[in-house]
């Protein structure tokens, strides 16, 4: 079986790895190819996880990234319409929530070609977020909907779409957190810190870092941490921060992205997790930290129900009162995300597919 998997941005490297290595170590016959659409390209955004997380290099890197959602969307689909063709694969797998997933799902739905869709079912239903539109659309022309949890099948139910199309499979990022903790890496720059007595913070999100007030508001919360802030800075952040001309206060250590190896070793030796990235909140429960998400409504609201995971939006009182708050006890998980098979799973449905022909002779 011919698989094509589009990826494009950091959490999709790291969520492939673990679906390619089960395909490589468990369906030797399988063929994948890699498409990398170049979303991000900053050697910290993309090369580091090619070289940690031992994935090979993509057979096509389209060289798209930098514009907006509209153009990288329209350029990629036009670009991987040309692809599939040429390819002619039996599935092609996309993973979460960027434009990259919309695009590569766009290409083979119009061509006929089945799509599988990795991390299916997560809903913030706030249509503003451009993720909103693009998982929404990517479940829709889906063939094969791999939901990480209850509440993502039930999501994808209430939209009408068949059971016999889904499978709830646990979280692939849970896979890569146990597959990566025992490689976990301290940067070089952390001497001047103490292991569990800082906060983690990353932020990326456009209705955060669009909005200059709401980053006004995150930037006072930090500020007033009781706890050293490590700020890996994404570059869409950084950029923002300089047309705002806004600051960061200095208790705040801002460093460049960090490779993912840096990053497990960051959430594992914190004390708690500040964000706005859905996968590093996930990652936070993993490695047994609290975590204020800085964001009005999550996707991952099972955290918020078990009573690990804080929203506070972007207001700067409840930021610093959820910081000085938290438990310093941590706490053991739960299988919120499955066994940490879910790429196994993923594999082996995907194997045991019926080829369907898909139009391209
Ligand atoms: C994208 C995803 C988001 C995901 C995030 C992961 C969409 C709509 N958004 O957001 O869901 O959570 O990736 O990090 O697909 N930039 C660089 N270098 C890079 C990458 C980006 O400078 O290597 C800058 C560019 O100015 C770029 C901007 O960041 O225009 C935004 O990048 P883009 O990929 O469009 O969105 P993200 O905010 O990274
Ligand atoms: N990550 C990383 N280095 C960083 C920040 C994040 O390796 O400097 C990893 C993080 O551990 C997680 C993934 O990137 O696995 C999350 O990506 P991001 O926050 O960019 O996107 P989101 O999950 O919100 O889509």
């Amino acid at each position: 079986m011919k698989l094509l998997t589009v990826i494009g941005a950091r959490p999709q490297f790291i969520k492939a790895a673990t679906v390619s290595r089960a395909l490589a170590a468990h369906h030797p016959d399988s063929h994948e190819i890699l498409v990398h659409t170049g979303q991000h390209y900053d050697a910290n955004m993309s090369d580091v996880f090619f070289e940690e997380l031992d994935i090979p290099k993509p057979d096509h890197h389209l060289g798209i990234g930098g514009g907006s959602h509209g153009q990288n969307t329209g350029r990629m689909l036009e670009k991987l319409d040309a692809l599939m063709v040429h390819e002619k694969p039996d599935w092609v797998l996309v993973y979460g929530d960027t434009d990259s997933t919309l695009a590569g799902a766009l290409a083979a739905a119009k061509l006929h070609i089945p799509v599988a869709h990795i991390e299916a079912g997560l809903r913030s239903f706030n249509r503003r977020m451009p993720e909103e539109i693009n998982r929404l659309l990517t479940d829709h022309v889906a063939d094969l909907l791999f939901a990480p949890t209850q509440r993502a099948l039930r999501n994808l139910q209430k939209e009408g779409i068949a059971d016999s199309k889904i499978h709830v499979v646990g979280d692939v990022m849970y896979d890569a957190a146990l597959f990566y903790k025992s490689l976990a890496r301290k940067p070089a720059w952390f001497d001047a810190l103490k292991v569990g007595d800082f906060a983690l913070c990353t932020i990326h999100r456009a209705e955060n870092t669009d909005d200059p007030d709401r980053m006004r508001g995150i930037l006072a919360g930090l500020a007033e941490s009781p706890l050293p802030v490590v700020l890996p800075l994404h570059p869409r952040t950084r950029k923002q921060l300089a047309q705002f001309h806004l600051s960061l206060p200095d208790t705040i250590r801002v460093v460049d992205p960090v490779g993912y190896l840096e990053m497990v070793w960051l959430e594992s030796h914190c004390h708690l997790v500040v964000t706005d990235s859905g996968g590093v909140q996930k990652e936070a429960y993993f490695h047994g930290k609290y975590c204020v998400t800085l964001r009005d409504e999550t996707e991952w609201v099972e955290l918020v129900d078990v009573g690990v995971n804080t929203l506070v939006g972007a207001h700067e009182n409840y930021i610093a009162t959820a910081i000085s708050q938290l438990d310093r006890s941590g706490f053991e998980i739960d299988r919120l995300y499955g066994q940490g098979d879910s790429a196994l799973k993923i594999s082996d449905c995907l194997l045991s597919q019926k080829q369907i022909p898909s139009g391209l002779s």
